[in-house]
């Protein structure tokens, strides 16, 4: 299956959990949603591959520091830690690089010191429920927590269950779907009581 037939076979009608709601948003409107909740302060992406995604946030979000984490440990993306250097080496000190496995590297931030979550590493159920569990401690109150692949496309993938799972474990009123992004799979996020 290609990007986009995998774009096209997502279920739209499949997101019933009760605490779901699907938003004519993308994560190309996170930025704003910081801007409006004057969310300014440290962001994290975990698992950022070639770095795109870190260097959209960096461009278009106010944030003082973006962190990105990534081990580049698999094959398919090893290669691209080289690329993902060269491209954010442009933001100066703006931009920090963590060259680890998304768990270790939690313990680098206090917690309540994190304005901005995107998490996109490993994607099957235990790592995406233990990437939850460990990153939630480390936001501030009102901040955005969020996540990429939010579909069942892939058998493999393990976002929906996770993510549903810890937002009932956490009593999290609404889990938003993002339906308007732009060739790209649906974001998950809420702001963090
Ligand atoms: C789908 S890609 C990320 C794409 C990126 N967020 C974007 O939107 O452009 C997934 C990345 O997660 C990284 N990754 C997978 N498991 C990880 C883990 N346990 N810790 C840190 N990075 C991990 C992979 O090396 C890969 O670069």
């Amino acid at each position: 299956m290609t990007h986009d037939e995998a774009i096209a076979a997502i279920d739209w009608t499949a997101y019933t959990h009760p605490r779901e709601q699907l938003v004519r948003l993308g994560r190309h409107d996170f930025p704003r949603l910081l801007a409006e909740r004057g969310l300014t302060g440290v962001g994290v992406e975990v698992g950022v591959a070639a770095g795109l995604y870190s260097k959209f946030l960096l461009d278009n979000s106010q944030l003082r520091c973006l962190t990105s984490v990534d081990d580049w440990a698999a094959p398919a993306y090893s290669r691209l830690h080289a690329a993902c250097v060269a491209t954010l080496s442009a933001y100066g000190e703006r931009s920090v690089i963590i060259k680890a496995p998304s768990l270790p590297a939690v313990a680098q931030f206090h917690d309540g010191s994190v304005d901005f979550i995107h998490i996109d590493g490993a994607h099957d159920y235990d790592n995406v429920r233990q990437d939850l569990e460990a990153w939630y401690p480390k936001m501030t109150r009102g901040a955005l927590f969020s996540g990429h692949d939010y579909h069942t496309v892939w058998p493999d993938f393990g976002v929906v269950r996770a993510v549903r799972d810890f937002a009932d474990a956490r009593d999290v009123p609404v889990i938003s779907i993002t339906c308007r992004d732009v060739n790209n799979f649906p974001s998950w996020y809420w702001f963090k009581d």
